[in-house]
């Protein structure tokens, strides 16, 4: 883990609510490893915001740049949209627990919700450069709100899409197709990776549980330090309770008490 202004590359809006912030930072780009994140502290010369915000690392694009996507939600996003090429932010990563993909699996299912698609994507991409058999699973509101579409094509993804509205892909959700995929793949080898809101990921787990597959998770809980001081991202276990920056935010699910 390191902290280090992280110089900004690129700030471009990729969709109504959401923008892909480019940045440099040798160490991120080397070291992080899918479901990992950055705390970022936006604002230098002002108190606010006052914490910092954790961001999943999104993509390396080269041995020293990488990407976040960001969706604008309150104070910080909303700062975040003003950055220009050549500001720099203080960034301290990468953080936590990411992804453990086993190595014995016939197929790798990952199941994104929205700006879950942001760790899911290096996932995606880190799995498909070793030979792995990827299946993405990717929902969101409308058709216009699905991320990162062209990406997914150059890495020959073509993921089964869903949106509320049906606009694109099923009418439904991501758990709807993974449901129907999973039982129509019952004999295969199967893991299970999911990203997004946490009730989407409450019932990935159901589902998984009930067709006895593995399923991690990437625990979205708003936190403060990033570095397991404060106590505030505690998530409840089997095991008593965990925190989402330092024993997670990637979690087996199997392990969480959904509440
Ligand atoms: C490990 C991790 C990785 C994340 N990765 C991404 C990412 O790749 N892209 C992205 O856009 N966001 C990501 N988030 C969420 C991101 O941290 C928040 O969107 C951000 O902190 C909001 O800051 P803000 O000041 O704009 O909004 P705030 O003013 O802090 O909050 C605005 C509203 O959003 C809610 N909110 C804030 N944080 C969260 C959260 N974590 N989960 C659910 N609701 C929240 C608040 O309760 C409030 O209602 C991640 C969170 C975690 C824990
Ligand atoms: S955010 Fe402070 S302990 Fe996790």
């Amino acid at each position: 883990m390191h902290q280090e202004k992280a110089a900004i590359i690129k700030n471009k809006k990729i969709t109504d609510q959401c923008w892909r912030l480019q940045l440099c930072s040798k160490n991120i780009a080397r070291q992080a490893q899918p479901g990992q994140f950055l705390h970022v502290k936006i604002s230098s010369n002002s108190q606010k915001p006052f914490l910092r915000r954790p961001f999943a690392v999104h993509s390396i694009e080269k041995k020293d740049e990488f990407s976040i996507l960001y969706k604008i939600r309150g104070e910080a996003t909303k700062l975040m949209r003003e950055l220009k090429k050549g500001d720099k932010i203080d960034t301290i990563g990468p953080l936590g627990a990411g992804f453990q993909p086993s190595v014995n699996v016939q197929k790798y299912v990952l199941v994104a919700g929205g700006i879950g698609l942001a760790p899911l994507f290096f996932l995606t991409k880190e799995l498909i450069d070793n030979k792995k058999e990827v299946v993405l699973i990717y929902g969101a509101r409308t058709k216009n709100e699905l991320l990162c579409t062209k990406e997914l094509s150059k890495v020959k993804i073509k993921p089964l899409l869903a949106t509320d509205d049906g606009s694109q892909g099923i009418k439904g959700n991501a758990n709807n197709l993974l449901n129907n995929y999973l039982a129509k793949n019952k004999k295969e080898k199967i893991e299970v990776f999911a990203a997004g809101p946490r009730m989407m990921l409450k019932e990935t787990a159901r589902i998984c549980k009930k067709a006895g597959v593995n399923l991690e998770v990437s625990m979205d809980e708003i936190m403060a330090c990033g570095v397991g001081v404060c106590l505030g991202c505690a998530v409840k276990t089997k095991n008593g309770y965990k925190l989402a920056c330092k024993d997670g935010p990637v979690f087996k699910a199997e392990d969480i008490i959904w509440e």
